[in-house]
């Protein structure tokens, strides 16, 4: 008679089973409906990656879409693309005037504030604490924390005036647990949850919903330079529940969802969009 698997055995074998089976892959969804005609949508980091895909797809959606990014080239070709209902402005998050200036474009193209404004831009880069040096940790609050607490004061006159609007924050499973080599970048993504949070309670009362989108991997520039096979994310692919690295265009869906008025009723919260990877409590019962 064979013994039954203990518990830890089993659960060994179905994390074993899960992380080699190749994953039957839905199709991503590719329909749209216009739920954002009418509205002018601000997209920050919106020359490539997630940020892209999410302003080509607000403006598939019927939105007047203001790209901003510091990629001048990439944003102008973006915009130039999507033609009518388009316009790429220079914007780097940690400067208030290139705020000011994106508010304005956005008001003389759309005819209306801001009431769609998602906030991907972000850099990342890798080194241990050790050889940090306080200016490169400080550099990197500045883009990815500071940069994003200016994006939303300046959302909050527009908005006000307009009689509400949207704002979605991108986090990361960096701003959940940790990897070693991140600590700006990680610190940033923490303090972004809390800041969606305190925004979110502040906002409310104006008609203000304010939500974090915490993504697992994604493939975009930012983990893949485009020269690089993508045969590269495989091992992270092999992590993910679902099977594969997200696609931008994955990431953009969850944006929208929260820009649109069909989450009318979700405020301060995160929104993890990871294939499952948090799911699984990460210890090995092998
Ligand atoms: N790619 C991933 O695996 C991954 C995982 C978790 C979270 N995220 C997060 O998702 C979001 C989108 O990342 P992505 O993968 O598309 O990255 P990406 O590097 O492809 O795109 C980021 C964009 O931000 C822009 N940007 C950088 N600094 C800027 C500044 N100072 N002012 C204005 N724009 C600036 C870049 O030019 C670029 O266009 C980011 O917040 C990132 O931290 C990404």
């Amino acid at each position: 008679m064979t013994a039954e698997p203990t518990l830890v055995q089993g659960a060994a074998s179905l994390i074993s089973a899960n992380m080699s089976a190749s994953t039957q892959r839905r199709p991503a969804e590719t329909r749209t409906y216009d739920r954002l005609t009418g509205r002018t949508a601000l997209v920050v980091g919106g020359a490539r990656g997630m940020g892209e895909a999410t302003a080509r797809l607000f403006h598939a959606e019927g939105a007047v879409v203001v790209i901003g990014d510091v990629l001048d080239d990439l944003g102008t070709a973006v915009a130039d693309d999507l033609g009518d209902r388009a316009v790429f402005v220079h914007l780097d998050v940690r400067s208030d005037d290139d705020w000011a200036a994106a508010h304005s474009v956005a008001v003389s193209i759309g005819d209306a504030p801001v009431t769609a404004y998602a906030h991907p831009a972000a850099i990342a880069s890798f080194s241990y604490i050790a050889d940090l040096s306080p200016a490169d940790y400080e550099a990197s609050i500045a883009v990815n924390q500071t940069g994003v607490f200016r994006g939303i004061r300046s959302c909050i006159p527009g908005m006000t005036e307009a009689g509400g609007g949207a704002i979605v924050t991108v986090a990361s499973v960096d701003g959940v647990g940790a990897h070693p080599g991140l600590a700006g970048y990680s610190s940033a993504k923490f303090a972004l949850r809390g800041l969606t949070r305190v925004a979110a309670l502040e906002l409310a009362d104006r008609g203000i919903r304010v939500n974090c989108i915490v993504p697992g991997g994604i493939d975009t520039p930012m983990i893949r330079p485009r020269e690089v096979d993508p045969a590269v994310l495989d091992p992270l692919a092999r992590q993910v529940p679902l099977g594969h690295v997200g696609d931008a265009g994955e990431l953009a869906r969850a944006a929208l969802w929260l820009v649109s008025d069909e989450s009318s009723y979700v405020t301060g919260t995160d929104l993890i969009v990871d294939g499952g990877l948090m799911a699984r409590v990460p210890l090995n019962l092998g």
